[in-house]
């Protein structure tokens, strides 16, 4: 694997490689096994021209696991702020000595670029409203811990499905996977052509499903959250009561608790959001590694 942009055109064999292997990962991290240092010496760059918490920080913990160095770029504190290109960014920081590069930008199709004009490996950690692929992956892993296969999975993907990079990837990638996405959100946040069923009712699918994935309503890229939202489509304890009994509420964070969440749902048992983070650094170890051994 020379880069990792999109889950766009992974077949199923090549999205459970790399789930198995983060799972492996996991399972490493969580028994304390020694991690083999697949990335020592090398320098992995996070180049996050918007902001992340989780994203960055655990690309940052991934490759310090894997023995890679990591410097972390930060556009207020550039020069960015000067006016220099994204062009010349990318090839100072590939001047700098980078192996890798982890880039996220408010644009669609950055980290692409990026590959092209350094030719080095990257990987999108979210690009505008198209992909966040180590997100679809992770999403994934922990749907596999905690079912034991997707395949038969029906999944809700629910709210702002129109500014959403993380709708972008599990609309892909489920499906390919063996699960049944329906698309669920206000008229004007629905695609007109995703393949997977739409619908602007939430209630009527509840009792369908075993999977709710609540997204963020995405402000900073036109999302307007209207008086009607938390009442069609904020899920609180009410929803939960129509659930089937092993349904589970997933969600990328950050939360806009209050909103697409209440608070009783984000910390209740059916909440996989805890291990969804978890699940991010093995996963981005994964990936790293296969861009690491793509390299050699
Ligand atoms: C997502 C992101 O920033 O792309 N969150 C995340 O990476 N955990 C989704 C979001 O913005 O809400």
């Amino acid at each position: 694997m020379k880069d990792f942009l999109t889950v766009r055109g992974l077949g199923r064999s090549d999205l459970e490689t790399l789930i198995d292997e983060a799972d492996a990962l996991r399972r490493d991290l969580d028994g304390g096994a020694v991690i083999e240092r697949d990335l020592e010496g090398m320098c992995v760059a996070n180049l996050f021209f918007e902001p992340s918490t989780r994203t960055r920080l655990s690309f940052d913990l991934a490759a310090q696991r894997l023995g890679a160095h990591v410097i972390t770029f930060d556009p207020e504190r550039s020069s960015t702020s000067k006016g220099e290109s994204l062009r010349d960014t990318g090839l100072t920081v590939a001047a700098i000595g980078a192996d890798i590069l982890v880039a996220r930008h408010k644009e669609e199709g950055v980290p692409k670029l990026l590959a092209e004009w350094t030719g080095l490996p990257v990987v999108n950690a979210g690009d505008g409203a198209n992909e966040h692929p180590t997100q679809t992956l992770l999403d994934a892993l922990t749907l596999r811990r905690h079912f034991g296969s997707i395949e038969g999975l029906r999944m809700a993907i629910v709210g702002d499905i129109a500014h959403s990079r993380v709708a972008g990837g599990l609309t892909t990638a489920m499906p390919v996977l063996g699960a049944a996405v329906t698309l669920v959100g206000p008229q004007g946040w629905l695609p007109e052509e995703s393949g997977c069923p739409i619908s602007n009712d939430l209630d009527s699918i509840l009792g369908d499903v075993d999977v709710v994935y609540l997204l963020r309503v995405q402000t900073e890229r036109g999302g307007v959250i209207s008086d009607d939202y938390v009442a069609d489509f904020g899920f609180g304890a009410p929803r939960v009561a129509s659930l089937r009994p092993d349904a589970v509420v997933m969600h990328a964070g950050p939360l806009n608790r209050g909103v697409e969440i209440s608070d009783e749902v984000a910390e209740s048992p059916r909440s996989l959001i805890a291990e969804q983070v978890r699940n991010g650094v093995p996963t981005r170890m994964a990936v790293l590694r296969a861009l690491a051994r793509g390299r050699a």
